[in-house]
């Protein structure tokens, strides 16, 4: 039963989306409301319409607003906001300023995302830090106990991801930040598809540094992202690349480098992405995230008990919470093939690799899966028309 009391009509009514298609890929870019589209496509006529320098200081304020928004969004100050093009840029900003020696041991999961675990084996190639991956518990999340066994003093970095990008895992952020915090150890928190989905709060979480997307569940444009890091630590982090923005050349030999967040950013920006943005965290804080959050699990939830009852689908969600990220195989069907014959039905969702998370899902000998993943928009309707479309691809299937 549904105990978010959300109201799904005018959500669907404010989501051109939902006319068009069945959209179960909220995990990849969820649809974006009609209040973003609008801030964005009418930033983009301004910018037509009279210059893109003259149309940013007409709306100095609305694209600033972005880091007020992100800073309500999971409790934090403006200040430690920055505004980067995507996920990724904005972990890399904080990572790669992360002043690592030889013997640095890095902490991570075994749902790690690729893009974060190559960063690590870059470092640790440059540096001589070793980068080493915290067991799972039995449900398959990081074992809080294990980590708090492998702490020490040459401990630099717990970097984790929330919900990994290959399922329903959600790690305990909070469980980890208690560690971190008692060992006084840095910790990252890669939150780019917990964001928009869950409440978040980096005061309750514990973590110094966080990360996440525009695109996805935070329902934003695409090619924006920010990123959290804790005043304290801002100005001891030193960013990998300093532009006019992010530093003031103050004499001829010499420049200084920003003291707020900020300094993680670049001077050239998505202005239009930056409000629309900034309207999305507006229209999700309008919402409320518990009751997203209730909608998202009970929706995903009810997904799973009904592929299951169909018999021949498989799901490998792991972990004591599972969120709106639902991974599947259907028996005698590919991943592909499912995500190919579904779009044809107007119905989207992704294909999840194993290049995408190597020792999560290699170890569990999943080379694909198909992912679908639900938002509160979506209906128990269309739940229901998600599982008849599985059951018509296996039993075509099973004809040829
Ligand atoms: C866990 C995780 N982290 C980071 C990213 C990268 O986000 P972005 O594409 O915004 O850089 C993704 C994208 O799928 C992801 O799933």
């Amino acid at each position: 039963m549904d105990q978010s009391n959300l109201d799904l009509a005018r959500a669907r009514r404010e989501t051109p989306g939902c006319e068009k298609v069945m959209h179960f890929n909220n995990a990849g870019a969820a649809l974006m409301p009609q209040t973003v589209l609008d801030a964005v496509v009418s930033h983009l006529q301004l910018e037509a319409a009279i210059g893109g320098y003259e149309a940013k200081n007409r709306e100095l304020e609305a694209t600033e607003h972005i880091y007020d928004a992100a800073a309500r969004l999971i409790n934090c100050a403006p200040d430690e906001i920055a505004f980067i093009e995507n996920a990724t840029r904005a972990w890399d900003m904080a990572f790669y300023a992360i002043p690592f020696k030889s013997g640095d041991r890095i902490l991570t999961a075994k749902s790690e995302y690729s893009s974060n675990y190559i960063s690590y084996l870059q470092v640790a190639q440059k540096t001589g830090a070793v980068v080493e991956v915290v067991p799972d518990d039995e449900h398959g999340q990081l074992s809080v106990a294990a980590l708090r066994n492998m702490i020490d003093d040459r401990v630099k970095l717990i970097s984790i991801t929330h919900v990994p990008t290959q399922g329903g895992l959600v790690n305990p952020a909070a469980e980890i930040g208690k560690v971190a915090r008692e060992a006084n150890i840095l910790y990252l928190l890669d939150a780019c598809q917990s964001v928009g989905q869950m409440p978040m709060d980096v005061k309750e979480i514990g973590c110094d540094i966080l990360s996440t997307t525009g695109r996805k569940y935070l329902r934003g444009p695409r090619g924006t992202g920010f990123l959290y890091v804790r005043r304290e630590l801002i100005e001891q982090l030193e960013p990998p690349f300093l532009d006019l923005h992010a530093a003031t050349w103050v004499a001829d030999d010499r420049y200084e480098i920003r003291k707020d967040a900020r300094r993680f950013e670049n001077w050239e920006m998505y202005y239009a992405g930056k409000i629309g943005l900034g309207v999305a965290i507006d229209y999700a804080l309008n919402w409320s995230l518990q009751p997203i959050w209730t909608r998202v699990h009970m929706l995903a939830e009810q997904l799973r008990s009904k592929l299951i009852a169909l018999g021949f689908v498989t799901i490998h969600d792991l972990g004591v919470v599972r969120c709106g990220i639902v991974t599947f195989k259907v028996n005698g069907v590919t991943a592909d093939e499912v995500q190919r014959r579904l779009a044809e039905m107007g119905i989207n969702v992704t294909v999840s690799l194993e290049e995408s998370s190597r020792l999560d899902l290699g170890s569990r000998q999943l080379p694909e899966l198909v992912r679908a993943s639900v938002h509160y928009y979506n209906t128990e309707e269309e739940v229901e028309r998600f599982c008849d479309a599985v059951a018509r691809i296996f039993r075509e299937a099973e004809e040829h």
